[in-house]
């Protein structure tokens, strides 16, 4: 071993030891005769001091050349600091080490970066250098979280019987909604391979097989635009179960995130978590993903805006549509400027602009002062119970568009004047979706989950009648506003697996070409089953404080999907192309 112990481990029990350390030269500090090294590894960072009229000078010469992150191993002593020196922010911080020996294990050059500073640089750079990105102690902290993280669901996994069982990267297209990544075979000229969004076909094969309780931790790939939480590959906490209803899978989900969460960070998480359907999801926090760190939750206000004195009211309730608001209540904390820029915000999104009533003692201030009747703002003072300071944001319209647009403008408030509390995680599941909605773009039904969530029993007479108003068996599961995962009952009968694919409008000759081997499977016997799977970089993130999931994977794309360090995605060989059969036309960009 090139080290008795490591750079995070040494307190004052070891005072008077004789150790080696191993890392790299994280700090310089040079004080004349007496100069410092802080010494870091992954555990943590040691304090070498080397008094130079205490050492020989070949010894000095060596010390001298050291440099920022410099290879070394460093013999020396164990001694307390003095009490004026101690560092009570790290583990290491009542020691240091006395040099005794020295040998420098490799040079580095001079760095692109500081390491400490990474977080804030040019991402392409910062993932050219991601090796040195990766020396930084919060980015390691967060990997190594990772898998700590990992390790405890799966040692939940396995007290509960599941299996991990692992499916093919090359497979055929399984419909998450995203494009697929492709991949030309060889053998099979002019056939391709899809990398998979999602395991989920095998999952429910292998339900069918007889593994009842399955799971995998499994790398999915989409082809989709990037965001902060969005990777073109990204992994899966993915899980199938038969003979199960939605409730044994919400449960086994709560007990697994408790367990995890436990026993990775020791924060106690509070089972079962609360639900909420799609329905009053949208109504009144305007998302399927709300964030219910806070309350201000959308109003109705259509009731008290009846008759108020204002045409424009009136005439977009009589029109059919709604009004609704947010009752702000440190309405001192939201500015002119900023009730301008939700102005804006809302014509942007094709709206005419937001009503506003900031409330006073007896008076209040709005644009529409002059037109509102008294009995309109005692009503809202009263159903309210509006105090003064509060500023009523009011927006009409048609309802979905409504709300979806307050829901935006909630969470932008309730970010600006600090509602939410950084260090609270709530969960909450969104259940009872629709089964469809309509895609303007693609003129057709299309799924909101995938194709292969089961109704629910009672909608399915109205699959042919109705087909938007059918609900699904399907649930998300949101965390801090985040969609960290989902899943659903899935249909396990092919008759009714081959009506809502003709729903969506595909001819049998298209849905037996694409999925002829899931329907073969289902007819051979399959159990009820359902499943569910967590977007593992998302709950890292979020478990972590992080703002990107790129803060979670060792290796992450760019915004461009392009790996800086190994230059991913890159041309090919003409022979590589020639064996593949194919040509292409254009020339990869510089
Ligand atoms: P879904 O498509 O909802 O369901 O994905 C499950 C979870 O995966 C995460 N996720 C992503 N994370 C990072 N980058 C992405 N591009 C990305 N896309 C999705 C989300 C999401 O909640 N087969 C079904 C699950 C099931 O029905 O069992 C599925 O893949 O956190």
């Amino acid at each position: 071993m090139l080290r008795t112990h490591t750079c995070g481990e040494l307190t004052d029990k070891n005072t008077g030891q004789k150790v080696i350390l191993a890392g790299w030269v994280s700090s310089i500090r040079d004080h004349g005769n007496i100069i410092f090294f802080d010494l870091r590894d992954r555990y943590g960072i040691t304090q070498i001091v080397c008094n130079l009229n205490q050492i020989d000078e070949s010894l000095v010469e060596l010390v001298k050349k050291v440099r920022q992150e410099f290879v070394i191993q460093v013999s020396g002593t164990v001694v307390e600091r003095s009490p004026e020196t101690i560092n009570s922010k790290i583990s290491t911080g009542s020691i240091e080490v006395v040099l005794e020996r020295l040998s420098i294990l490799n040079t580095c050059q001079v760095l692109p970066f500081e390491i400490q500073d990474s977080k804030n640089i040019n991402e392409n750079t910062r993932l050219k250098y991601r090796y040195l990105d990766l020396r930084r102690q919060q980015l390691k902290e967060n990997i190594v979280f990772r898998s700590v993280f990992t390790s405890k669901m799966r040692e939940f996994f396995s007290s509960e019987n599941f299996v991990e069982i692992e499916t093919p990267i090359l497979t055929r297209s399984t419909p998450e909604g995203a494009r697929d990544f492709l991949v030309p075979s060889r053998l099979n000229p002019g056939s391709f391979y899809a990398l998979p969004q999602s395991p989920q076909l095998f999952k429910q094969i292998l339900m069918i097989s007889g593994f009842d309780r399955y799971y995998q931790i499994a790398r999915c790939f989409r082809d989709e635009d990037l965001r902060s939480d969005r990777q073109p590959e990204f992994t899966q906490v993915d899980i199938e179960m038969a003979f199960i209803e939605e409730d044994d899978i919400i449960d086994i989900s709560e007990r697994l995130i408790k367990y995890s969460i436990e026993k990775s960070m020791g924060k106690e998480i509070k089972i079962p978590f609360p639900r909420l359907t799609y329905d009053e999801a949208l109504s009144r926090f305007g998302t399927d993903k709300p964030d219910i760190r806070f309350g201000m939750e959308i109003l109705n206000l259509s009731d008290v805006f009846q008759n108020s004195g204002s045409s424009i009211l009136d005439e977009i309730i009589k029109s059919g549509g709604t009004i609704r608001g947010l009752v702000i209540e440190q309405g001192e904390k939201v500015s002119i400027k900023d009730v301008d820029a939700i102005n804006e915000f809302v014509i942007q999104k094709g709206g005419k602009g937001i009503g506003w009533i900031r409330f006073r003692q007896t008076e209040i201030v709005s644009p529409l002062k002059k037109v509102l009747n008294e009995s309109t703002i005692s009503n809202l003072r009263n159903l309210f119970e509006i105090k003064p300071g509060t500023l009523l944001l009011f927006l009409g319209g048609q309802e979905r568009w409504v709300c979806e647009t307050l829901g935006e403008i909630r969470l932008d408030i309730g970010r600006k004047i600090q509602l939410v509390d950084e260090n609270s995680l709530n969960f909450l599941w969104v259940v009872d979706f629709p089964l469809f909605e309509y895609s303007q773009e693609e003129e057709r039904l299309v799924c909101v989950h995938h194709p292969f969530t089961s109704p629910k029993i009672q909608d399915i007479e109205i699959l042919d009648t109705q087909p938007l108003k059918a609900r699904s068996r399907a649930y998300d599961l949101v965390l801090n506003g985040t969609e960290i995962g989902g899943g659903s009952i899935r249909i396990h009968q092919r008759q009714l697996q081959e009506k809502i694919f003709s729903i969506l409008n595909m001819q049998p000759s298209e849905y037996n070409q694409r999925f002829g081997f899931l329907l073969e499977a289902l007819s051979f016997g399959a159990p009820p089953h359902g499943g569910l799977a967590f977007g593992l970089d998302r709950l890292v993130m979020i478990l972590r404080n992080e703002d990107s999931i790129r803060e979670t994977i060792a290796f992450p794309k760019t915004q461009k999907g392009i790996c800086p360090l190994s230059e991913a995605p890159g041309a090919v060989d003409e022979n590589q192309l020639k064996e593949l059969h194919i040509r292409v036309d254009l020339k990869p960009k510089e």
